[in-house]
């Protein structure tokens, strides 16, 4: 007997007693491979007409998934059970993106395949490339990025059906292949810039940095150390179970939405400074921040109850110990920074010294609040010479892989469903109708004004 059919053999269950009618319910409890058990409430509804009530998904499994696991109290994140750490170290990027697409790792020879395939899909229409006009030169890069995105639907309808499979796996290559142009053209239209096209005997991390930083009238030579930087960096984002993003993806794509849109989506809901927006709010953070002696201010602020301000980088829903990804981030800030002769980076003196005090700090401690992939991240994109704005662009480049992966696993999955989550109702009871010259008048600023 398998260790896993084992488990579900002893698995509980859990009962519900109502005190008022003296009825029990029976809550089965399900066991997955690894991670908490999971009470299975999909009857609770029909069996006692209630909902449960969860903002915010703490306690809510929204799916199963074999893609991702992660163990936030022991720092532990595994992409089909392999450890992240032994990805960043033996695998690249394009070997990652085949390992959560298809479950394994690859051979050689399904490695230089799936390179292949992914080659043939990195240019843009060329009528999509005219599409980057019609946005304002200071747009940020991320608002291009949603625009461009959700508009490959309109250029590519040949991979939008969602029920076939072939389209479905085109529609992933075309996306993990595409989106690396389209945020490197978002960045060369705020510039002014003619667009760089990806080149074929480029990696992925190297297409990235050539189709951002050269121009056609200079030689460009990538060097491999910032290369393996932005290769761990994509490995890093590749995928994180079911983050805001992702779940937006999956939300938006249980409607039987095409793939195209559904990675829009994610793009938007990546975009929030609590999200993937984090790696730039480090920076201005830290830029504001200003000297190591400014930061237990900072830190005072970050405790505040009445103060808004939070520590950026610091903290997760679901890590409560040191955050891998930031483990290996922080080795690879250094290469990097020693790599560009700029050790002495102000930034980083004043994130080692932040992350040093903030980990003595009791409050800290206490919440088990530890620096995420965030905190160095932006250090490292900031010394390669990307702008801040680009920051979460990079982020969604690296996740795009993930999101295409766990869109496939739910369309794929016999249980998916429209997601549909119910509510607490909060607001009027039924009230009498009363016709417009019966109302009172309250203005609207007024309303606007008491809010404050
Ligand atoms: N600085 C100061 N206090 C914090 C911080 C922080 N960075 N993060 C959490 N806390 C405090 C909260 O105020 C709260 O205190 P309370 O219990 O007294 O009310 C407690 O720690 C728990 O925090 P929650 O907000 O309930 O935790 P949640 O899981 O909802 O939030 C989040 C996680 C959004 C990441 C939060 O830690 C945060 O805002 N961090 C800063 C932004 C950031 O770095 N985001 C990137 C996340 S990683 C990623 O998306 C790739």
């Amino acid at each position: 007997m398998s260790d896993y059919e084992d488990k579900k053999n002893k698995a509980k269950s859990y009962t519900l007693f109502n005190n008022e009618s003296g009825q029990s319910f029976e809550i089965p409890v399900l066991k997955g491979t690894d991670g908490p058990e999971v009470l299975d409430i999909r009857s609770l509804y029909k069996d006692t007409g209630m909902f449960a009530y969860d903002p915010g998904y703490t306690s809510t499994a929204s799916c199963s998934s074999s893609i991702t696991y992660i163990d936030g109290h022991k720092g532990i994140l595994r992409h089909r059970g392999y450890n992240i750490k032994d990805l960043t170290t033996h695998s690249d990027f394009i070997e990652v993106c085949y390992l959560l697409l298809h479950g394994d790792l690859p051979s050689i020879i399904d490695k230089q395949k799936f390179e292949k395939v992914i080659n043939n899909h990195k240019m843009l229409h060329e009528q999509l490339v005219n599409f980057y006009r019609g946005f304002r030169r200071d747009a940020h890069p991320m608002a291009i990025m949603v625009g461009v995105v959700g508009a490959l639907s309109a250029f590519y309808n040949d991979s939008t059906d969602f029920a076939n499979i072939n389209q479905r796996m085109i529609a992933c290559h075309r996306l993990i292949a595409k989106i690396a142009t389209i945020g490197s053209m978002a960045y060369k239209y705020s510039l002014g810039q003619p667009f760089v096209y990806p080149k074929d005997n480029l990696s992925y991390s190297e297409n990235l940095l050539y189709m951002t930083f050269s121009v056609p009238t200079k030689e460009y030579k990538v060097n491999p150390v910032i290369a393996e930087a932005m290769d761990k960096f994509f490995i890093l984002h590749a995928d994180h179970e079911q983050n805001a993003s992702t779940s937006t993806v999956r939300l938006a794509g249980s409607s039987g939405a095409n793939p195209f849109a559904c990675i829009a989506a994610g793009i938007a809901s990546l975009w929030g400074p609590a999200h993937g927006g984090a790696n730039e709010a480090v920076i201005l953070m830290l830029q504001e921040i200003g000297s190591v002696e400014n930061i237990p201010n900072f830190i005072k602020k970050s405790k505040d109850k009445n103060d808004p301000f939070r520590l950026m980088g610091f903290g997760h829903r679901v890590y409560k110990n040191y955050d891998p990804r930031a483990e290996v981030m922080k080795v690879t800030a250094h290469k990097v920074l020693k790599e560009l002769e700029k050790s002495e980076d102000p930034l980083l003196k004043i994130a080692l010294a932040l992350e040093k005090l903030a980990l003595k700090d009791e409050y800290f401690i206490e919440k088990k609040l530890y620096p995420n992939v965030d905190f160095y991240s932006g250090i490292i994109l900031k010394a390669i010479g990307f702008p801040t704005s680009m920051f979460t662009v990079l982020f969604a480049i690296g996740r795009t892989v993930g999101w295409t992966a766990q869109w496939k696993e739910m369309i794929e999955d016999p249980v998916n469903k429209i997601g549909r989550p119910r509510q607490l109702y909060n607001g009027s009871n039924s009230r009498n109708y009363e016709i417009i010259n019966k109302r009172e008048t309250k203005s609207i600023f007024q309303w606007l004004w008491s809010k404050k």
